[in-house]
C-alpha cells in the first residue's frame, strides 16, 4: 500500500480508503451487512494495508457503525484510521448531537474517533449545524480525546463549499471527484482551494457509486481504442490519483476482487503518472460521456437565479447522470438528500423567466416538473 501523512500530526494514512456504505448485504436493498462476507472483506483490506475506514450513522440503513466496530475486534481497530459524521438525518437538536457521538463511540466500541465530518452539509442542513453549535460540541468531544482530526463533507457547488472551507479551521475536507465529474460540484477549482487552504482531502464517489466501472457506457470504445488492458474503474482511480492535491480515495468496494484491483491500482499510480497521452484518452472518454447525456445543459448558469430559487444546473446534472446511470439511486439520493429543499426542481411554477435566458434554449418550464417527478422522493 502506498501512504501519505495527513493532518497536523502528519498520520500516515493508506490512500485508499474502504468506504463502509456499500458493504455485502443479504438481497437487494442496503441491510442486512452480509457480516461474514463483509468481516472478510474488511479485515482483508486491512492486511492488504487499507488503514482509513469511512462509515456514517445512516448508511446500511443505520448498521454501519456497529457492524464496523465487531468487525474491528480481535485485534483490527488498532491498525486503522476510523472517519464516521453527525447526519443532520440523525439530529434535530443540540442535545441530540452531543448524544450522537456518544452513542457513535459505543457503536463503534472504542474510545477515539480518529476523523470526524459533518456530514453531507448542505446550505440547509449548515445553518442547522451552526443554530446548534455542532462544531463547539465536536470541538469539547476533541479536546476530551473522543474525537480527532476534524473535516465535513458536501455535495455543495464550489462556491458554497469554498465559503464552508473558510468557515472553521478544519483539518480534512470530503468531495465527490472523477474524471467524470471534475467541474460539477467542488470539482477542481473546490479540490485546489481546499488544498491551497491546507485542508486534506478526501475523496469519494471516485466511481461515481460505480457507473465509472461499468462496461457499457459510451467511454467504452475509448478506452478500447487506448491501447491499454486497465479496466474502466482502474482508469477512473489512476486519474484521481494522478492529482497531488488528493491524500485518501474513499472507494466502496464490495468483492475481494474489486478490493484486490484497487489496491493494486492505488500502489502503482500517483501525481503526475499519467502520461499526456492517457490524459488525452480521459478527455475523450468524458466528451463521450458528455455527448449522451440526455438535456444539452452547459452548465453556463445564465438561467440563474430563478425567481423560486430552483437550482437549475444541478437538476439538470443529476437528471443527465441518472438516465445516464440507468436508473442509479445516486441522481435520488443526490436530489433528495444533498440538496437543499429550495433549490429542487419541485419549487419550478413553469414562468418561464430562465428560458428567456438560456443560451441552450432548454424548455425548463417542462423539464423540471419530469425531474421532480422522477427524482423526488414522493414522484
Ligand atoms: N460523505 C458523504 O456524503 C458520502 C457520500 C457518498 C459516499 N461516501 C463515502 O465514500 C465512499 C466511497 O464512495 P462510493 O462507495 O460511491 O465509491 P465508488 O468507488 O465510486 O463506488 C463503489 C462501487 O464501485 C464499484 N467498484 C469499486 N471498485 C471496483 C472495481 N475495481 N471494479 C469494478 N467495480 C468497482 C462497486 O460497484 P458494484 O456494487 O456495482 O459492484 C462499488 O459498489 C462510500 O462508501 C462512503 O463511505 C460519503
Amino acid at each position: 500500500m502506498r501512504y501519505l501523512p495527513f493532518g497536523p500530526e502528519g498520520r500516515r494514512l493508506s490512500v485508499l480508503g474502504l468506504g463502509c456504505m456499500r458493504l455485502p448485504v443479504h438481497g437487494e436493498g442496503y441491510s442486512p451487512i452480509d457480516e461474514e462476507a463483509s468481516i472478510a472483506l474488511l479485515r482483508r483490506a486491512v492486511d492488504l494495508g487499507v488503514n482509513y475506514l469511512d462509515t456514517a450513522p445512516t448508511y446500511h440503513d443505520g448498521t454501519s457503525e456497529s457492524f464496523v466496530g465487531k468487525a474491528l475486534l480481535g485485534g483490527y481497530r488498532e491498525k486503522v484510521a476510523i472517519a464516521t459524521k453527525m447526519s443532520r438525518k440523525c439530529v434535530s437538536s443540540r442535545e441530540e448531537c452531543r448524544a450522537l457521538i456518544q452513542d457513535q463511540l459505543r457503536r463503534l466500541q472504542t474510545e477515539h474517533i480518529d476523523l470526524y465530518l459533518l456530514h453531507n452539509v448542505t446550505k440547509d442542513s449548515w445553518r442547522f449545524f451552526d443554530e446548534v453549535g455542532a462544531l463547539d460540541l465536536i470541538e469539547r468531544a476533541r479536546e476530551r480525546g473522543e474525537l480527532g482530526m476534524v473535516g465535513f463533507s458536501s455535495h455543495e457547488e464550489a462556491e458554497f463549499f469554498k465559503d464552508l472551507v473558510d468557515a472553521h479551521d478544519w483539518d480534512f475536507c470530503q468531495i465527490q471527484f472523477n474524471y467524470a465529474d471534475r467541474y460539477i460540484q467542488a470539482g477542481e477549482s473546490g479540490l485546489e482551494y481546499a488544498r491551497s487552504k491546507g485542508l486534506e482531502v478526501v475523496v469519494m464517489e471516485p466511481l461515481k457509486g460505480g457507473m465509472l466501472a461499468r462496461d457499457d457506457l459510451p467511454y467504452m470504445q475509448t478506452f478500447k481504442d487506448s491501447g491499454r488492458d486497465w479496466s474502466p474503474a482502474e482508469w477512473s482511480l489512476r486519474w484521481i490519483w494522478n492529482r497531488p492535491e488528493i491524500s485518501v480515495v474513499l472507494s466502496g468496494m464490495n468483492t475481494l476482487g474489486q478490493l484486490e484491483e484497487n489496491c493494486r491500482v492505488a500502489m502503482e499510480s500517483g501525481p503526475g503518472m499519467m502520461g499526456a497521452e492517457d490524459l488525452m484518452v480521459i478527455d475523450q472518454a468524458k466528451e463521450a460521456l458528455d455527448e449522451a447525456v440526455s438535456v444539452a445543459c452547459s452548465g453556463c448558469a445564465y438561467c440563474l437565479p430563478c425567481p423560486e430559487g430552483v437550482n437549475i444546473p444541478r437538476m439538470f446534472t443529476l437528471y443527465n447522470n441518472h438516465v445516464l446511470g440507468g436508473g442509479h439511486t445516486w441522481g435520488r439520493n443526490m436530489y433528495n438528500f444533498s440538496t437543499a429543499a429550495g433549490e429542487r426542481a419541485g419549487n419550478c411554477i413553469s414562468c418561464g423567466e430562465c428560458e428567456e435566458r438560456c443560451p441552450q434554449d432548454l424548455k425548463v418550464s417542462e423539464l423540471m416538473p419530469r425531474i421532480h417527478e422522477e427524482l423526488g422522493s414522493d414522484g
